[in-house]
């Protein structure tokens, strides 16, 4: 398969371990291994004794059962263990897709979410989401853009970057055209657990939809990147047995240690949860009083849900060229709309981390500064 860079990816080999302000994180503030096990009486002990040996393909028995108390009527085989999201959208995709076949996928998006369709052949309607409309999908555009060979329709729940999540009656009109259809709908939902408001959660696509399957995992609500595990769930069988079989060309199974780790991040979720969302909530509450102050420079929506939100620059600047002048005078990183394919004006700002403030007031003594100077960069207007 030839398949284009991921801009995105490319973009954090570049600053994300050299920056020393990253202002754009989608994983909320992680947690050491001493930590992490302290939260389980005696797995210290237990953890020293983990055999190091294959694991099973579809994940151990006990992490399935585990991972089934994050849904409603999902059981142990209905849930295929994957290392990071990334496997299983490029595995869904290259079982459940056939070169040819039709996909729309919410857009801007996480690029493998259109570009694995892509390479395998696709074509890809992007159902876009626009910042004048508050990031809402438009139901019309989807009944228009619904055809013969429409095979799946791709979605991220909570939203990566805008942080948009639909009501859930919204998502039952979408269900009911796909189920209509005869469409299925992969839901990546790696930032679910991250709402605001526990009333705005979702239900999962699996547990709503017979060909719905949905992606969650370590990585984002858990804060636990570096483990890479995630999974795929879904009632339909055909799809989950072809997902395993092709894991046999790409990672076989999961690491061992990292299932034992997930097991007691998920029996501790609860707590995991409450720590990640005091830190956004506090956060998003010093970015909101930001955003008012540069109220001329900046649009900002603040989302419902997750770690990242995507403001756009009312200068008229390029957002990428800013970006690179803020990493270069300030080692602060913010992600520019380029490396969505979306334009030139909007970027993306993490606020999951807890040195969160201090990467903001470095943003702010460079706006500052270039507002002294009456410029942000030459050609562009300047901030009032
Ligand atoms: C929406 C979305 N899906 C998938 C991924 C990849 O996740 P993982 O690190 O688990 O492979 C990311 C990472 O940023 C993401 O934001």
């Amino acid at each position: 398969m030839k398949i284009a860079d991921f801009e995105l990816e490319r973009f954090f080999a570049k600053y994300e371990f050299t920056a020393p302000y990253l202002l754009c994180s989608s994983d909320p503030e992680s947690f050491s291994l001493e930590e992490l096990l302290s939260f389980e009486p005696g797995s210290i002990d237990a953890f020293k004794k983990q055999w190091l040996g294959y694991t099973e393909t579809q994940g151990s028995l006990k992490l399935r059962n585990e991972i089934t108390k994050t849904y409603k009527n999902i059981m142990p085989e209905n849930i295929l263990v994957h290392s990071g999201a990334e496997e299983g959208i490029f595995i869904f995709m290259n079982v459940a897709l056939e070169k040819g076949d039709h996909v729309i996928v919410q857009f801007p998006a996480y690029q493998s979410l259109y570009e694995v369709a892509s390479a395998i052949g696709c074509e890809v309607t992007k159902w876009t989401l626009k910042e004048k409309d508050n990031w809402e999908l438009d139901i019309d555009f989807l009944k228009k853009n619904i055809r013969k060979d429409t095979k799946a329709i791709i979605l991220n729940l909570p939203h990566n970057p805008t942080g948009y999540l639909p009501s859930k009656n919204k998502l039952e009109e979408i269900i009911k055209i796909a189920r209509e259809n005869n469409i299925i709908i992969f839901s990546d939902e790696v930032y679910r657990f991250l709402e605001y408001n526990e009333s705005d959660r979702l239900p999962a696509i699996c547990d709503l939809y017979e060909n719905g399957v949905s992606v969650g995992g370590m990585s984002k609500a858990f804060a636990l990147p570096g483990l890479r595990i995630c999974w795929s769930a879904t009632k339909n069988k055909e799809i989950l047995n072809k997902m395993a079989a092709f894991k046999d060309y790409t990672t076989i199974c999961s690491s061992a240690p990292s299932e034992f780790l997930s097991i007691i991040a998920l029996k501790h979720k609860e707590k995991i949860f409450k720590r990640n969302l005091e830190i956004i909530k506090t956060n998003l509450k010093t970015l909101d009083d930001f955003f008012k102050r540069y109220k001329d420079t900046f649009n900002f929506q603040a989302p419902k849900a997750g770690t990242i939100a995507f403001p756009s620059i009312k200068l008229e600047t390029d957002i990428e060229k800013f970006c690179i002048d803020l990493i270069e005078k300030k080692g602060v990183f913010l992600l520019p709309s380029t490396k969505y394919d979306f334009g030139n004006k909007n970027f993306r700002v993490g606020f999951g981390r807890k040195n969160m403030p201090q990467c903001l007031k470095k943003f702010e003594e460079y706006l500052n500064e270039s507002h002294s100077k009456r410029v942000i960069l030459s050609g562009s207007k300047s901030i009032k």
